[in-house]
């Protein structure tokens, strides 16, 4: 897979507006939830595996080797329309790693550091990955919180006073790092919090029309139907979700072990794949994917 194969993924979501789904994974299982909800769709879609998550196995090395060799496998069944990419991943080391694996697409999350480091860091990164021929995601405007579930706090609470994107800057940042596609913080954040997540659709489509770069929304979980879809019009191109899937597979999980004297993995973990299937499944619809392959 080529970073002009990636290229005309976006270009199609772009043109006929629709996004394409990114949902994480850490398990082969999760992997397989994707696949089947992705698949029945005829939807074309990106499996990520945050720095945590792709070690899960041995290491991270060993962790990325086998989510090259299972997403292989799945992706001959979906028309190669299925891209493996490197979520969140903060070093140039880990990146290294990841590209050395076979992941073809990877996201440089510097939004931590200051903007000139996270300039600095993201062309490095540009320079390396683009040489083996691998997309790049950066991100400008940190997007905060974790895949979990934070029902105690009021996403406005926790967004509140953080710092969203700056379309001039954005264009800059673009244009500084070569970057193949741009994730930003427009009231987004990581995890499922008490109430509905409300986004900066002004900020989307300012920062779409000083860039014109393909932009991701991370934090996708918690987030209204209507919402994602008017977001998709101003200009997002893809759409990360993870916590809502987390908590299907854990939630049927429990549910199996706790109902069932059932030893037999395959039989115990089905329902968990199933729930996974299911979310993948309302996504790409809201999304406008379904049918794209
Ligand atoms: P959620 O956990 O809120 O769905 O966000 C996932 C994400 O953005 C992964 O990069």
């Amino acid at each position: 897979m080529s970073i002009s194969f990636i290229h005309k993924m976006f270009l199609d979501a772009q043109k006929r507006r629709y996004a394409i789904g990114a949902f994480n994974f850490s398990t082969s299982e999760i992997l397989k939830g994707i696949f089947l909800g992705a698949h029945n769709m005829k939807a074309p879609i990106i499996v990520e595996a945050s720095e945590g998550e792709q070690s899960f196995l041995l290491d991270e090395k060993v962790g990325a080797e086998e989510a090259v060799a299972l997403v292989n496998t799945f992706k001959k069944y979906h028309k190669n329309k299925m891209i493996l990419h490197a979520d969140h991943h903060k070093s140039f080391e880990s990146i290294k790693i990841a590209i050395a694996a076979g992941y073809p697409s990877v996201h440089i999350d510097a939004s931590e550091y200051d903007y000139e480091k996270n300039v600095r860091l993201t062309k490095q990164v540009v320079n390396y990955a683009h040489r083996h021929d691998v997309w790049v995601e950066g991100e400008l405007g940190h997007v905060a919180g974790t895949s979990a579930l934070h029902r105690e706090i009021r996403i406005q609470d926790f967004v509140k006073g953080m710092a969203e994107t700056d379309p001039y800057q954005a264009r800059e940042f673009v244009e500084k790092t070569g970057i193949n596609a741009l994730a930003i913080m427009v009231g987004n954040a990581h995890g499922l919090y008490k109430g509905m997540k409300q986004l900066d659709f002004d900020r989307i489509a300012a920062v779409k029309k000083a860039t014109k770069a393909f932009l991701v929304l991370h934090g996708g979980s918690g987030t209204p139907d209507a919402s994602y879809q008017k977001a998709i019009k101003l200009g997002i191109n893809k759409i990360n979700v993870n916590t809502e899937m987390r908590v299907a597979f854990a939630t049927a999980l429990h549910k199996s072990l706790h109902s069932m004297q059932e030893l037999t993995p395959y039989k115990y973990l089905a329902n968990a794949i199933e729930e996974v299937r299911k979310v993948v499944e309302h996504k790409v619809i809201v999304y406008g994917a379904r049918g794209k392959i």
